[in-house]
């Protein structure tokens, strides 16, 4: 019985793949493997229209949004939307206790009033290309780490070659494990403007209790503009430059969403892992994402209590709590997934289909019994040194706060012990440059709450093996309970003023010296632990594994010879394709596509701080004062679709059949969060802004109407 149901099951997958919704597809070869598809679901355009180096098309009016985020044009003067948590940090960075724009928003009421933000930048793809017959150029003969030397060489002079006229930046990057090498080039724009944003109780609406749940309310959008200097090209901020003038930007459509629409999501899906093998399924369920989860539980908890006490650490600490809450939530969503898939009964069917083809075509004794071969004792060795990685990422490099300054601290004294003078100065600079930066967002007892906490953690669930001396002396001495006072306290690093001091003017001699510094020391200990007996073993194994990868991908791709196949995503540019629909997420239960503002007035609740409905929006809901944002009485807040999206995704143009933007992507529903691993087309959905609730928002909350009339609106 048991044996039929995943045999059905994994046919049932595998038809999913062929009407793929699953998949993020390389625009370039869209032509070739989907276009056909995506006209049979509702699309009305062509390839060209939505890639095209000659002319004008759909990409150009697509950036990646700061560091991991995507965003879209959609005016002729450089307007630009974007999450709401995708400017979260921006937002955040003009916000005082005084102009408290996270809490009240931000409307620019004309250019002028448009704030600058610094380190903020908009890429724009120029091209992308294969480039995997120039990388594999010379290595025919070499194997192992002389042919990596040469792919390396190789890929480095491709890109030298692309950046030479020094407008560009570019980048190769592997598809498929290495068995492709794809080329993108990108101009890079820094003058980025904050033009709007809703408060946080409409941005942000439902907080991290309604993150990456449907139904959802959230009014997930902000504006920026993109400035140019007078030839429309990059340059650093300056009053005198001008709005960037796109070659393309998004019509915006008013004709709303229908059920089984077709709907497209272009942007930049930062990583998924589609074909592993069923070992690294079930560490990361059953190992690394538990382990997390852990240990973000009591980040969360001591974090959460600091906030709800006060305002200023409210400020002080809402983009690290989101940030904390954000991955802790997927991952507990992305076990559920994969444990009601069955993922690793599916992967271990997959893993035999795979091995009956090889042993079909006589490869499987030759070339990839050893690759299994090799994932099953790799994966033992890997597990152990994962799950102490995960400690020290999660307690040591991410977790308290003060070892942020310590390891910068750190570099310097090893710096000075290289006589690396150059180095020192620059490192000295950095450092005093972000200070400041840190300064305001820390607040003392709050980290010392998180180093009492968290520290005990490492010594009660790793094996001491993979802990340093100095930390396990220090703890037999004083027991955990007394770090605080004689190590954590004794510190210079929280006398940020006085080390801030010690930075400007100090002799390297001086500095050398903190070397002693109880905190200091207590990072040392660990990062020399760290770089000398945990990474390089991890690097190694995880070397062979890669390296295995590459050949059982290398498998696949041959098997599937002449089917669409989609590499894993890589922060670059995607197109994934679906409908609008809703889901069953379980029995009895069947879920809407869309959400509307008398939803949110559902969730008011005054004594919540993620549902506290501000007034003017309940001021518009009672007045029923919609304009022409109205739907059969309602304004249509959020929708789910069934296109395969992952993060990085956050801020993607969502497009209709006609090339015309009906929303902006932010989310994925909880019972889908496992896509990054696998699929499920039942129960993956993203979830959109309704694009015509951003501008009911700018028009009718905000009073920022005029901005509406640069935009090219479709009724
Ligand atoms: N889950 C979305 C994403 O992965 C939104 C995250 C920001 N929102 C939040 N409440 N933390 O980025
Ligand atoms: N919110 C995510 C982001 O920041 C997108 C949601 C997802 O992971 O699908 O990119």
């Amino acid at each position: 019985m048991i044996k039929i149901t995943s045999f059905l099951l994994v046919i049932l997958l595998s038809i999913g793949q062929l009407f793929a919704k699953e998949g993020m597809w390389i625009p370039i070869l869209l032509k070739k493997y989907n276009l056909a598809e995506m006209q049979r679901m509702g699309f009305k355009l062509t390839a060209q229209d939505i890639y095209d180096v000659n002319n004008a098309s759909m990409k150009d009016a697509v950036v990646i949004f700061g560091g991991g985020c995507t965003g879209e044009l959609i005016s002729n003067e450089g307007l630009l939307i974007t999450n709401h948590h995708c400017g979260y940090s921006s937002i955040q960075a003009h916000s005082t206790v005084e102009h408290d724009y996270l809490t009240n928003g931000f409307w620019a009421m004309n250019r002028s009033e448009e704030l600058p933000n610094k380190g903020l930048s908009v890429s724009f793809l120029e091209y992308m290309e294969d480039v995997s017959d120039q990388i594999f150029a010379g290595t025919e003969n070499l194997s192992g780490e002389e042919k990596e030397q040469k792919i390396k060489e190789n890929s480095k002079n491709i890109q030298e070659k692309a950046e030479k006229d020094g407008k560009f930046k570019a980048q190769v990057k592997p598809l498929f494990y290495g068995n492709q090498y794809f080329l993108y080039v990108y101009k890079i724009y820094t003058d980025i403007r904050l033009v709007g944003a809703p408060p946080s109780a409409i941005g942000k609406f439902g907080g991290d209790t309604d993150n990456w749940m449907w139904p959802r309310h959230t009014g997930d959008f902000s504006l920026f503009r993109v400035y140019a200097d007078k030839n429309n090209e990059p340059a650093k901020y300056s009053p005198d430059n001008v709005p960037y003038k796109p070659k393309k930007f998004f019509p915006i459509s008013l004709k709303g969403v229908h059920p089984g629409d077709f709907t497209m999501v272009f942007g930049y899906p930062g990583r998924t892992m589609q074909y592993w093998p069923s070992q690294e399924v079930d560490v990361t369920m059953n190992q690394r994402d538990p382990d997390r989860i852990k240990i973000r539980d009591k980040k969360l908890a001591v974090i959460r209590t600091d906030m709800e006490a006060d305002p200023k650490v409210r400020i002080q600490y809402s983009a690290k709590y989101a940030g904390i809450s954000n991955s802790w939530k997927k991952w507990q969503g992305e076990i559920s997934g994969l444990k009601r898939l069955d993922a690793i009964d599916r992967k271990l069917a997959y893993e035999k289909e795979f091995k009956a083809w090889a042993e079909k075509n006589g490869t499987w004794e030759d070339e990839y019994k050893a690759v299994f071969d090799g994932f099953q004792s790799d994966f033992k060795k890997y597990d152990e040194y994962i799950r102490a990685n995960d400690y020290y990422s999660e307690i040591v490099f991410r977790g308290v706060e003060l070892f942020r300054l310590a390891g910068q601290v750190n570099a310097i004294i090893k710096s000075i012990e290289k006589e690396d003078n150059k180095k020192v100065a620059a490192t000295r600079k950095s450092m005093l440059n972000s200070i400041l930066g840190f300064m305001r967002n820390y607040n003392q007892p709050t980290d010392e709450k998180l180093f009492a906490e968290l520290m005990p953690m490492l010594a009660s669930d790793l094996n001491n093996r993979f802990l340093p001396a100095y930390y396990l002396k220090l703890i037999e001495k004083y027991g955990h309970d007394k770090l605080i006072e004689k190590v954590y306290r004794k510190s210079v690093l929280t006398d940020t003023e006085k080390l801030k001091k010690i930075l400007e003017n100090g002799s390297n001699k001086q500095l050398a010296k903190l070397k002693k510094d109880p905190v200091i020391a207590l990072y040392a200990s660990f990062y020399n632990k760290y770089t000398t007996d945990i990474t390089p073993e991890l690097q190694a194994v995880s070397a062979k594994i890669r390296a295995n990868m590459k050949k059982y991908m290398a498998g696949i791709m041959e098997m599937k010879k002449g089917q669409p196949l989609y590499p894993d995503a890589n922060f670059t540019l995607r197109v994934a394709y679906g409908k609008v629909e809703g889901y069953k997420p379980k029995d009895g239960v069947t879920y809407n596509y869309y959400t509307t503002l008398k939803g949110i007035m559902e969730k008011d609740n005054p004594e919540i701080y993620d549902y506290d409905v501000p007034d003017r929006l309940k001021e518009l809901y009672n007045n029923k004062d919609y304009g022409r944002y109205e739907v059969d009485g309602e304004v249509p807040v959020c929708f789910t679709a069934s296109n395969h999206t992952t993060g990085g995704n956050s801020g993607s143009p969502v497009v209709n059949g006609d090339g015309e933007l009906i929303g902006v992507n932010f989310d994925r529903c909880w019972e889908g969060t496992m896509s990054d691993i696998m699929f499920d087309p039942e129960r993956c959905r993203n979830i959109t802004l309704d694009i015509r609730y951003a501008l009911f928002l700018i028009d009718k909350f905000a009073g920022a109407g005029y901005l509406l009339n640069e935009m090219d609106l479709v009724e």
